[in-house]
């Protein structure tokens, strides 16, 4: 009998710090049509898919655009995204995730990834660790965006694991929301305050140790 949890990882904000690249995409997005967003707003983009991103931030600014306009000003916020993430590599995975991570393999622990974004597998081929999940469920896996529970559900899947033995880390309102939903144990990375219905809260994974990796997995 397996008596060990499977974990799912959030990307963005979790692994590597890509958020603050989001924010300055879209706000440099946002300065062109002449407005501005803060970082209370980023807050509430994080996690959320491409496209509820832009709606949301056009809705803030009063903007209508065409369907046109919409895909061009997606895919040219994606592109100034990329550009500014070209140079990725392992070095770039946040502080103690490589020890988590390293920790979780070396003890068959199973680990999933499921992200909102379109372009994960590219970043975790530069950070080097793709081969190491066990199942991938990104931006292009789902038809539903987070909060819905969808990604997580499927990530669950890959790992061959019960809703109730998944362990979500997430760095957003709406995945830890998505987490909750799914009837998984959620773990918000980052402000407390912000993912306060988060089961368990750390600051970034510096602080997660090992002895709470231990007795959080085990059935
Ligand atoms: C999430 C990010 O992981 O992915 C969001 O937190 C982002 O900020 C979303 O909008 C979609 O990402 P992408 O890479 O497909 O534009
Ligand atoms: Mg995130």
């Amino acid at each position: 009998m397996n008596n060990t949890k499977g974990i799912i990882f959030d990307l963005d904000g979790v692994i590597v710090d890509t958020a603050k690249f989001h924010y300055l995409a879209w706000r440099k997005m946002a300065n062109d049509l002449g407005f501005d967003i803060t970082l209370e707003q980023n807050e509430q983009l994080k996690g959320v898919s491409r496209v509820h991103s832009l709606q949301q931030i056009l809705g803030w600014g009063n903007k209508t655009v065409t369907e046109e306009e919409f895909e061009q000003l997606m895919s040219s916020k994606n592109e100034d995204y990329l550009a500014k993430i070209a140079h990725m590599d392992e070095g770039d995975l946040l502080p103690g995730v490589k020890k988590v991570l390293d920790y979780l393999t070396e003890k068959n622990i199973p680990f999933a990834l499921g992200s909102a974004s379109k372009n994960a597998r590219p970043i975790l081929k530069g950070l080097k660790i793709e081969h190491r999940f066990e199942g991938i469920v990104d931006g292009n896996d789902v038809t539903k965006a987070k909060p819905n529970p969808e990604v997580f559900l499927i990530a669950a899947e890959t790992l061959g694991m019960a809703p109730e033995d998944c362990i979500v880390m997430e760095d957003s309102v709406a995945g830890v929301e998505a987490a909750n939903l799914a009837g998984m144990i959620s773990i918000g990375i980052g402000d407390k305050e912000i993912l306060k219905e988060a089961d368990h809260n750390f600051s970034d994974f510096t602080e997660v140790d090992i002895e709470f990796i231990e007795k959080i997995v085990r059935k």
